[in-house]
């Protein structure tokens, strides 16, 4: 069995807040975060929306688009590093409202990370045939993690949720090869203590690196070729970060997803919005190979080479 895609779903808080509403709050400007990082707006969720809401809208999209109901799931697994409380996990209290209740339940903590090494593991019971939909979801309400009195992180963060229903797809379409790694020795470069701590030069520095020995370990891995790669959708964590993967690639800007200038980094959910909305901007087709990478706190990172189309 091929593990790929059957259905996707996204939710993005209603609230825009641009830099120039950040200037008002702190010592930044709107020239040095649109230069440094790409970033023009983000979504941050009311109180009253925390991040199981999110995931909750995400993931019955996602359902509706498969074609299935929730009494089809047999896993579900929630990427997230800020869930309601450290428990019930986030993909238990969802459990009841998309009606899934056959369906094994657990979070999964990767950070930026978390999307791909959700895929990933919902790939591994695809393919050995013990389950058929698997919904993953990457979700973040980063915004009550966030420390509004330091620059250096305030400005880079969004919340929204992204979800998918993974399941059995045609031969040669899903997921071809993954990369998942983590180092946690660089685990003090990028942590939550309350709020969130980060050397943002030391993250910089790793993701460069990463982005881009992980985007060609997964083609070889595969098989293929940069020239095969139709489209590159990395973490949307800052412009410049997400430029060198793709020139790693020798690709042509239009061959990279960006939502990073409307939503900024959306961690676990970056990489299914920036999906989603290339897929409904028409720009995704069968076949297409698509190249997802990620890292993030841990540090971890995760690549995966997949062919679009059930
Ligand atoms: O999902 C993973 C999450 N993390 C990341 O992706 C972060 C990776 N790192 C980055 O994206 C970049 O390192 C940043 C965008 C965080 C920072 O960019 P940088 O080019 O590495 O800047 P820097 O940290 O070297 O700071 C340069 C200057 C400093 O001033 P001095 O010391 O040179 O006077 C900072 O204090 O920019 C200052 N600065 C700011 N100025 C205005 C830092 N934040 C701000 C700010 N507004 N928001």
């Amino acid at each position: 069995m091929n593990a790929g895609i059957l259905g996707m779903g996204r939710y993005l808080p209603d609230k825009v807040v641009t830099n120039a509403d950040l200037e008002k709050i702190m010592d930044t400007s709107d020239e040095w975060i649109r230069t440094r990082t790409g970033i023009e707006e983000r979504r941050i969720a009311d109180d009253h929306v925390d991040t199981s809401d999110m995931a909750y809208e995400a993931a019955s999209q996602a359902i509706k688009e498969a074609g299935i109901s929730g009494e089809d799931i047999d896993l579900i697994l929630v990427a997230t590093v800020t869930p309601d409380q450290p428990f019930p996990s986030v993909a238990c209290m969802i459990q009841e409202k998309l009606g899934a209740m056959r369906a094994a339940a657990m979070d999964i903590s990767a950070a930026c990370a978390g999307f791909m090494y959700a895929m990933v593991t919902a790939q591994q019971f695809i393919n050995n045939g013990v389950y058929k939909h698997v919904l993953i979801v990457g979700v973040e309400k980063l915004s009550k993690i966030t420390d509004w009195e330091d620059r250096n992180t305030a400005v880079l963060f969004g919340d929204g949720a992204g979800a998918a229903v993974m399941g059995p797809v045609s031969d040669g379409r899903g997921i071809l090869s993954f990369d998942l790694g983590a180092d946690g020795t660089g685990g003090k470069h990028l942590y939550q203590k309350e709020k969130i701590v980060m050397n943002g030069r030391e993250v910089f520095k790793f993701a460069v690196r990463q982005m881009g020995e992980s985007c060609i370990n997964v083609l070889n891995k595969a098989g293929l070729k940069k020239e095969d790669v139709d489209f590159l959708i990395p973490h949307q964590a800052n412009i410049r970060i997400m430029e060198s993967a793709r020139e790693r690639l020798e690709l042509p800007v239009e061959k990279m997803s960006k939502t990073v200038h409307k939503y900024g980094n959306n961690s676990a959910a970056s990489i299914p919005i920036a999906m989603i909305e290339e897929k409904e901007a028409g720009r995704i087709k069968d076949d297409d190979l698509l190249v997802m990478v990620g890292f993030g706190g841990g540090l971890t990172w995760g690549a995966i080479a997949l062919r679009w189309g059930r």
